[in-house]
């Protein structure tokens, strides 16, 4: 059933109805639909333009569609367009004329931007309690490994050592980032469109505040036209989503890598790793690799949805039909990884000897050296000399840096005493960095507290907006 049609003298080609449905990816806006209907409904009810009786009826019949849509007995026909016109065809099969009372002051273009936010605001929410559930995975075992010395790397070279725990714990602040993301876009996005009608605003003396508030909205937009018309809450959706899976990818990354042979760092539980259909040997890093290889999905996504937006005219545009099989997709992409991936995390267990080991080689403390020269008051160019100088000799000769003489030092530079090979040690490079953020043992523990409270405290704020917006499957 159409939604419109009185001036027109026929019904739309077939292959026009196949490019204009989107009842195959929107049937799943129905509960906020339905819940917007309910809102709608209260507003009409309030400025007396549906007889009380009749509004009672069509609340019960929402409410019974509500309960079917969710126990899957109600589901659309392939005749119907999209979700709006498959609800209001089915209230009016079973409320006749009354059935289309609804549509009074509302459009759908304000009915799909208020039902998209609601789903947007639900599963962003429920997608935080995912991404906080691996903030804490990693903390855990950046706590467990507070105490293992590791090379730390740039250019993929050892640079100097670190504890492994600090290296796990810098991935949970990757992921704090996009919680405070996810809680900023919150408070851009918590306005409700509804009352906007198709752009204009309304003459029958409709409350937008009123069903904003119902809604579980902060409040009503203020520009009609704007209302109808904007998708950033799309497009910024789309791009925390993005960045939650380039975390997800860099990270899987270190999996791959830390899992490998030549490593051999880390070891994954059977249960998260998989196996070759022809070398029984192999134990695959895959849900590390999918994660690397969704974060791409993700990325194309928000590109589409930002190249769909580009110079798109005010108000509504059958073009903004676009932006809802983006925002799906990235949100079940990442409820499907980002549950695997936190259990990886949990039952990975790390080679504490072998990443020990590998901690001083590769001339990792020579920075030591050069520090120790200014500490004696040697400007940092000259200092970084004499160290590259001692690195050269060692390479040549085939030592390691505490194993030069003290002749060879102090022939890379005077100041270079025997002293200097207090702090040519592992653990001693690693407790001299106290400086705040820095790597010494009692900064690294300081840090993992400090942000556990933090996901703590994010954990009240997202508890109450959830109250808003969750479950609104049950409403
Ligand atoms: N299915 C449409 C969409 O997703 C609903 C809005 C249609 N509005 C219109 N004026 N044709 O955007």
């Amino acid at each position: 059933m159409a939604l419109w049609g009185g001036r027109f003298s026929s019904g739309p080609a077939g292959d026009v109805f196949a490019l204009s449905q989107s009842i195959d990816f929107d049937w799943r806006l129905a509960p906020y639909d339905i819940r917007s209907s309910l809102a709608h409904l209260a507003v009409l009810e309030k400025a007396k333009l549906i007889a009380e009786g009749d509004a009672e009826k069509i609340r019960t019949a929402l409410k019974q569609m509500q309960k079917e849509v969710r126990d899957g007995t109600l589901v659309p026909s392939s005749e119907d367009e999209d979700v709006h016109s498959a609800l209001e065809r089915v209230m009016t099969e079973r409320l006749g004329a009354i059935g289309g009372s609804l549509r009074a002051g509302r459009s759908r273009n304000d009915q799909v931007a208020t039902d998209l936010r609601l789903f947007a605001l639900d599963h962003m929410l429920e997608l935080s309690g995912f991404v906080v559930a691996l903030q804490r995975a990693i903390l855990t075992k950046a706590d467990e490994y507070v105490d293992a010395p590791a090379p730390g790397f740039t250019h993929l070279q050892h640079a100097q050592p670190v504890l492994f725990g600090h290296e796990l714990a810098k991935h949970a602040h990757s992921f704090a980032r996009d919680i405070d993301r996810i809680k900023d876009w919150y408070l851009r996005t918590s306005f409700s469109p509804l009352g906007a009608g198709a752009l204009a605003g309304s003459s029958l003396h409709l409350d937008p505040q009123a069903s904003a508030r119902e809604l579980g909205f902060d409040a009503a937009i203020a520009n009609s036209i704007d209302a109808v018309s904007d998708r950033d809450f799309v497009a910024e959706a789309l791009f925390i989503l993005s960045m939650i899976g380039i975390h997800l990818s860099r990270m899987g990354e270190e999996w791959c890598l830390w899992s490998s042979t030549e490593f051999g760092w880390a070891k994954l539980d059977d249960a998260y790793a998989t196996g070759s259909s022809i070398m029984p040997q192999k134990k695959n890093p895959d849900i590390a690799e999918l994660a690397r290889g969704k974060a791409g999905r993700l990325i194309g996504n928000l590109t589409s949805v930002l190249a769909m937006l580009k110079g798109l005219p005010f108000a509504y545009n059958r073009d903004l039909q676009e932006d809802k099989e983006p925002l799906f997709d990235s949100l079940d992409t990442l409820a499907l990884v980002l549950p695997a991936f936190t259990g990886m995390v949990a039952t990975t267990t790390f080679n504490r000897a072998k990443m020990e080991a590998a901690s001083s080689t590769g001339f990792s403390l020579a920075t030591e050296i050069a520090d120790f020269l200014v500490r004696a008051g040697i400007p940092f160019a000259q200092a970084h000399e004499a160290a590259g100088q001692c690195v050269h000799l060692c390479e040549t000769t085939g030592r390691d840096l505490h194993e030069l003489t003290d002749a060879e030092f102090a022939m890379a530079h005077p100041s270079l005493t025997a002293e200097v090979r207090k702090v040519l040690t592992v653990e001693g490079a690693i407790a001299s960095r106290t400086t705040f953020g820095g790597t010494a043992p009692a900064n690294v523990r300081s840090q993992i507290v400090a942000l556990n409270s933090k996901i703590t405290e994010n954990e009240i704020w997202f508890a109450d907006k959830t109250k808003h917006f969750s479950g609104m499957m049950g409403q």
